[in-house]
């Protein structure tokens, strides 16, 4: 591909972002490394690269053979040392900083030094991921957005240690791929979610107070404000702890109360109810009520 100065690339973390991000390389024809921490996450990483690749084939925009290309593109296993070739190492695990953390401090021991290390974070400080290890120079955020394969942004962070070549090497990447980059600095929300979830943690806060039913919001947004989905279907789509840590981190950084998460979202986050991926979040999706407006 041209452009491209990576050939390998591992991902770690195959959760939907995960698998969403091995998927779109692997479209792109470079050869990726697909890392979970056991075998059960793998299968479960595996099933949503069959389900999310199944789908295009189901809908005449994927052929079985191209299915098969994709997939035998991404080598799944378990242990970091595979990654040891990989020039480029974009990590997605759970957004837990000690947990970012301890996966950087493995990445830096396996990885070659020239490598390029990448969060998808959303919610935290790519610097304090990168002093983790002992290439800061080389770490930068790399943001992709859900649905991964179906989204054009991908916001390219970098703090004041990354060095110019790793930043203008990733967002290179992520044109060729087919995406639209934005490189911007390391500020909680970044662009798109800072701007976004003002308007997410406000439809809360009105339903919340009665001001407006919850379809009634979905409808008035989806229909009004031409958007594919309203914000309390967007919400479950995104998954209700990540909007959470989402809201707190641009609270904690901007202390703006448009920002500070409504109890209403934290009790559902308390409760389970995370959207989509657990079945119920603001509406269900276990059948126990009319589905969600697509
Ligand atoms: N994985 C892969 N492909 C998917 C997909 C998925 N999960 N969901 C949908 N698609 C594909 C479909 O296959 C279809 O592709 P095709 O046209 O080539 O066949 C295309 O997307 C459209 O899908 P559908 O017709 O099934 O459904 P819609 O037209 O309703 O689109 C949607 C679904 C793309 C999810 C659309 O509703 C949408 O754009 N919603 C808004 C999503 C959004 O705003 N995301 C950003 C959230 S913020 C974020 O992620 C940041 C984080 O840090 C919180």
């Amino acid at each position: 591909m041209s452009g491209v100065s990576f050939s390998k690339v591992g991902v770690v973390g195959l959760g939907t972002m995960g698998a969403g991000i091995a998927e779109v390389l692997a479209r792109g024809e470079l050869a990726v490394v697909g890392i979970e921490v056991n075998s059960e996450a793998l299968e479960r990483g595996r099933g949503h690269l069959e389900r999310s690749t199944g789908r295009a084939v189901k809908r005449g925009r994927l052929t079985e053979e191209g299915q098969r290309a994709i997939l035998d593109r991404i080598a799944l296993s378990t242990d970091f040392a595979d990654l040891a070739d990989c020039d480029l190492v974009i990590e997605a695990v759970p957004e837990r900083l000690d947990l970012k953390r301890g996966v950087f401090a493995q990445l830096d021991r396996v990885c070659r030094p020239d490598a390029v290390l990448a969060t998808n974070t959303s919610s935290l400080s790519v610097t304090e991921i990168a002093v983790s290890t002992n290439r800061p120079t080389k770490i930068v955020g790399v943001h992709f957005f859900n649905p991964a394969p179906v989204m054009k942004l991908v916001e390219v962070i970098r703090t004041v240690l990354t060095e110019p070549e790793a930043v203008t090497r990733v967002a290179d990447l992520a044109a060729a791929l087919g995406k639209t980059p934005v490189t911007i600095g390391d500020r909680a929300g970044f662009v798109a979610n800072r701007l976004l979830f003002g308007y997410l943690g406000q439809a809360v806060t009105m339903l919340e107070s009665g001001h407006a039913t919850r379809d009634d919001i979905d409808t008035a947004m989806r229909t009004g404000g031409g958007l594919p989905m309203g914000p309390f279907t967007l919400m479950d789509l995104i998954g209700l702890d990540t909007c959470l840590e989402v809201l707190e981190a641009i609270h904690a950084e901007t202390r703006d109360r448009r920002h500070a998460p409504s109890p209403l979202l934290r009790e559902l986050v308390a409760a389970g109810l995370l959207g989509r991926k657990t079945g119920r979040g603001f509406y269900a999706y276990d059948g126990s009520e009319p589905e969600a407006p697509a």
